[in-house]
């Protein structure tokens, strides 16, 4: 459904971020993007909701389909108008607004009717939400916030959501909470796309992944396979299969960069 074909993109005059990136969400499918921070995964965010040119990117080379149309011709709001839908990195919900006032902007495209029936699956979903309906979102936890993130994203009734680090800073058993919803979510239909440092989450979530080093696709398949595989175990999972940090990407780098002799090079 969501096709990614050599993708390329890059930042300004600067090296390119992402260098032939190739990811398939299949329709109903949930797909983990893994890798450490710089690795590219929120650049191929920005780049599948359109969003790079906000930030100064722009694609350099590749493709992105999606229902066998190029992504390219089409605007950001066009892109969600097709049932692209994001929950951006660091959640950026409205503090300001209540919860419920979050989950209506969420619904700008819908009916009043289908928004507040959408509103009643969110609030069905997570409850915490439906008792602080009338708080404020500064006042909610890391845990809330995040689905309120994920609420919202919901409203606007996506056929693929992305969602960028959603366990980013939230304790573990709130992390496993998170797990269970997405699980839920991609049950019912929606395709998902789920970026992620925490591998262990990620892999127990999706069925596919992909790990992005230095903005290329180092790893991918099945996420059973890719459980098994020398680098998850030892970068993301360590020795007991229970997650520990990942490594920075100046660490990753010194352990996965292939060795070339600087003489070769002169
Ligand atoms: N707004 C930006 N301007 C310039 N370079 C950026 C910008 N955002 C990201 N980059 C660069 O692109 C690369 C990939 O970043 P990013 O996609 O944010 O990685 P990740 O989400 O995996 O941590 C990094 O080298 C980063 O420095
Ligand atoms: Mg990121």
């Amino acid at each position: 459904m969501l096709r990614l074909e050599d993708l390329s993109v890059a930042y300004g005059g600067a090296l390119p971020s992402l260098r032939s990136v190739s990811v398939d969400v299949p329709a109903g499918g949930c797909v983990a993007l893994l890798g450490a921070n710089g690795a590219g995964k929120t650049t191929t965010l920005r780049a599948i909701s359109r969003n790079l040119s906000r930030h100064g990117a722009k694609i350099t080379g590749g493709r992105i389909h999606f229902d066998g149309e190029d992504l390219a011709r089409h605007s950001m709001s066009d892109v969600v108008a097709r049932g692209i839908v994001q929950v951006p990195e660091g959640r950026r919900i409205l503090g300001s607004l209540t919860v419920e006032e979050n989950l209506r902007i969420g619904a700008a495209r819908r009916s009043r009717k289908q928004a507040i029936a959408t509103r009643d699956e969110v609030y069905e979903l997570f409850p915490r939400l439906a008792e602080r309906q009338h708080q404020r979102g500064l006042l909610l936890s890391g845990g809330e916030q995040q689905m309120l993130a994920i609420g919202r994203a919901l409203m606007a009734a996506p056929r693929v959501l992305l969602l960028d680090e959603p366990s980013l800073g939230l304790a573990p058993i709130i992390v496993s909470q998170i797990a269970e919803v997405i699980k839920g979510i991609n049950a019912a239909g929606t395709a998902v796309v789920l970026i992620e440092q925490n591998a262990a989450m990620a892999l127990s979530v999706a069925t596919s992944a992909y790990v992005l080093e230095l903005g290329s696709v180092s790893l991918s398949g099945s996420s059973a396979e890719l459980s098994e595989t020398d680098t998850i175990q030892h970068l993301y999972l360590g020795h007991s299969g229970e997650e520990v940090p990942p490594a920075s990407p100046h660490e990753q780098s010194n352990v996965l960069r292939p060795w070339t002799d600087p003489r070769s090079a002169a």
